[in-house]
């Protein structure tokens, strides 16, 4: 598998598998099925509330922990314990116990809202004990990056953002690869929105290869370097999904795919103050 080095050196696989919205009574069975087909990067989240049955499927496949690489988010705290810092670590726990593992290949801040500040401080020491082999965020802004990285100690290795044809971040990607951040994309298919299995750009040049508009999206993406994670239930589309390493878009198929972006989310605006605080008042752990 093609990695990506972040910026602490660790190799991060630069395609995996996703989880959200997959029920927690499925997830098992889909993990399971996606490191058969030869998946060895899991992404999920505390907040999917699936991170138990993530763990199960890693234990019943037998695979050496070395040769995984498993990443979850934590969710906003709330500071029952009056300190974000100490809960953030509790959460941590928790996850890792969830997951059955003693340390994780990568941490994300899930949301850029709270008190990030103090997350990012247990994070960090988290780090530093060896409990988290790379530390970084999720769905931050440039600006909420830039000034998470020029008041603490360590600049958060990947920041995983909303990226697919319509949504390309082209812009967010230059400035972190500028600050030493690795672009994560999520939601590679955008869920399907705005036809996107049915584009004519994307099928026609699907077409031209002998590949689905699926796979053609997760080339665009993996030659533009960004790390993907695309999610399927079914194991005929994970086999698909992993299969986008035998050929390679042009230039010009890759200037048409550009021609897609609306520079515009398709799910939601983390500047919206009803968003902002309708996330905010979200309970996980
Ligand atoms: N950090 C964040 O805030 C955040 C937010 C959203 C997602 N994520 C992460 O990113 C991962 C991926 O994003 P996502 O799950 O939102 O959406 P996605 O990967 O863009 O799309 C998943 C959808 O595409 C379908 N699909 C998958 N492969 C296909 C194929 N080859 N052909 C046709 N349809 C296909 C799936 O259906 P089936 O399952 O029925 O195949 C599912 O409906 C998540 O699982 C999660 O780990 C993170």
């Amino acid at each position: 598998m093609q990695t990506v080095t972040l910026n602490n050196g660790v190799q991060m696989p630069i395609l995996g598998f996703g989880v959200f919205q997959i029920p927690d009574d499925e997830t098992q069975a889909a993990v399971e099925a996606a490191l058969a087909a030869g998946y060895r990067h899991l992404d999920t989240a505390a907040s999917y509330g699936n991170e138990a049955a993530v763990g199960a499927a890693i234990k019943a496949s037998g695979i050496a922990r070395e040769d995984l690489f498993i990443t979850t988010k934590l969710w906003i705290q709330h500071a029952p314990t009056g300190s974000v810092q100490d809960d953030t670590r509790r959460a941590f726990e928790n996850s890792l116990s969830r997951l059955g593992l003693d340390y994780l290949d990568l941490y994300l801040i899930h949301q850029p809202l709270g008190d990030y500040y103090s997350e990012w401080r247990a994070m960090q020491d988290l780090h530093k004990e060896g409990l988290a082999r790379a530390i970084g965020v999720s769905n931050f802004h440039p600006d909420r990056l830039v000034d998470l990285i020029d008041h603490n100690e360590i600049v958060p290795a990947v920041n995983q953002i909303e990226t697919h044809p319509f949504h390309q971040r082209a812009a967010d990607q230059a400035l972190m690869r500028e600050r030493g951040v690795q672009i994560e994309s999520w939601g590679p298919f955008a869920e399907g929105k705005n036809n996107l299995f049915t584009d004519p750009v994307l099928s026609a040049i699907a077409e031209a290869h002998g590949k689905s508009v699926a796979q053609v999206v997760l080339r665009w993406l993996i030659q533009r370097e960004v790390v993907v994670i695309p999610k399927s239930v079914r194991p005929d589309r994970m086999a698909e999904n992993l299969d986008v390493f035998g050929f390679e878009l042009t230039e010009e198929q890759m200037s048409q795919i550009a021609t897609l972006d609306t520079g515009a989310s398709l799910f939601f605006d983390h500047r919206d103050p009803a968003m902002v605080s309708w996330l905010g008042g979200r309970r996980y752990n």
